[in-house]
């Protein structure tokens, strides 16, 4: 099925509707709905929160008001995930564009979700609707990483963040490393806290750095839950991290957890849950450290979509070094820390070039003084 001008268009508008959700739609998909008739769109809309409207009933009601009921029969509709099928919080968006007597449903990708997974497309066609799916299909998945991610493999989409200097160090080599980056590119992550679900650290930042993990961006509607990563339970209750100006989840062995009956920690009531620590080779317990495996699955199953990475070169270190990091974000300054500062991640010696890790460049971008990169692995 070859697409016109006008499809590109309208499509691209839906991508653009949708991304308005980037940073209030989470565990829901963003997505975005246009319904056109021949060349002229009629009506817009955009899936905002959980709870709320989808976007093809928001582009629907928006038709009726301006133009009035009936307005969709024979129109085009435009939307940028396949329409659901099933009663979730909200009524099947299927159900609403049959009643309307649309003519055409075109579909950037389905959605995996076990609960539509094609399902939404043959109610349509059953309908009498030509159906037509795979328009600017790249540009939604992108749109969606996160969520889709999830549905597909049970665990969320994980992006490692961390500043570095030209020379790829991450901290002084006494831990200081406030700051190494810009002003620009701090405010810069803010965005890229906001559009995550939940934000991870490790102990030893939350020891050496005393971060706060939350969303700080003037009218932030949501906060990512904050998660730290601690075996042994060292997070002083006094931590920012844990201050109750966002949701708050530690993650222990559950030999640290034993003997206490420590469900929540510090002033705010923090989750703690125990978690299985890592095993090595010989299957011995490898020194405590808490499975980032079984994290990731818990972490799908409270419907986190995008998960923000930002732990210093250990525990970032090891996202990588198991294969477990889908993406980097890595902001690089302007200056020089020399060889004794901290690496970018701690990774364990190569004998041979050949077992280098390897990761494409999927963005660069200069913010402020520093320059950002997103990589994906190879
Ligand atoms: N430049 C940047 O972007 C950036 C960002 C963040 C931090 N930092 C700097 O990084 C330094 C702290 O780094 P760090 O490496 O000491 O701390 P980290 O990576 O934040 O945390 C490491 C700790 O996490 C715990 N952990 C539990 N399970 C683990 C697992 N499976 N793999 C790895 N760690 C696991 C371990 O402590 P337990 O065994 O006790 O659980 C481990 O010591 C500070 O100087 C901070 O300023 C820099």
């Amino acid at each position: 099925m070859s697409f016109t001008h006008f499809d590109r268009r309208a499509m691209a508008r839906a991508l653009e509707l949708a991304a308005r959700g980037m940073e209030t739609a989470h565990p829901n998909p963003r997505v975005g709905c246009v319904i056109a008739r021949g060349e002229q769109i009629l009506a817009e809309g955009w899936h905002e929160r959980t709870g709320g409207p989808h976007a093809e009933v928001v582009a629907l009601r928006a038709l009726a008001a301006s133009v009035g009921e009936n307005a969709a029969v024979g129109s085009t509709v435009y939307v940028t995930l396949e329409p659901c099928s099933h009663y979730g919080r909200t009524p099947p968006c299927v159900d609403a564009l049959v009643a309307a007597q649309v003519a055409r449903v075109i579909v950037a990708i389905p959605d995996p979700n076990p609960l539509v997974a094609g399902r939404g497309l043959a109610v349509l066609e059953r309908a009498g609707i030509t159906v037509v799916t795979g328009l600017m299909a790249a540009e939604a998945e992108e749109l969606n990483v996160g969520y889709l991610k999830r549905m597909r493999t049970g665990r969320p989409f994980v992006r490692v963040k961390l500043g570095m200097s030209l020379d790829g160090r991450t901290a002084l080599a006494n831990g200081a490393s406030k700051w190494i980056t810009g002003s620009e590119a701090r405010e810069d992550v803010q965005h890229w806290r906001a559009r995550s679900s939940a934000v991870l650290t490790g102990v030893g930042t939350v020891l050496a750095d005393d971060p706060q993990l939350n969303v700080r961006l003037p009218g932030a509607r949501k906060q990512p839950l904050r998660v730290v990563v601690d075996s042994k339970l060292r997070t002083p209750p006094a931590a920012r991290v844990l201050d109750g100006s966002a949701p708050s989840l530690v993650f222990a062995e559950a030999s640290a957890l034993a003997g206490r009956s420590v469900s929540t920690w510090g002033a705010n009531g923090a989750r703690v849950e125990p978690c299985a620590g890592e095993r090595n080779e010989g299957g011995a317990a490898a020194g405590a450290r808490l499975a980032l495996d079984r994290i990731l699955e818990r972490l799908g199953e409270l419907e986190v979509n995008e998960l923000l990475v930002e732990a210093g070169p250990t525990l970032s270190g090891t996202f990588v070094q198991q294969g477990l990091a889908d993406e980097l974000l890595i902001y690089i300054a302007p200056r020089l820390l020399g060889p004794a500062a901290r690496p970018l991640l701690s990774l364990p010696l190569l004998e041979d070039l050949q077992q280098a890790r390897q990761f494409r460049i999927i963005e660069q971008h200069a913010v402020g003084n520093d320059l950002r990169l997103r990589l994906r692995p190879v």
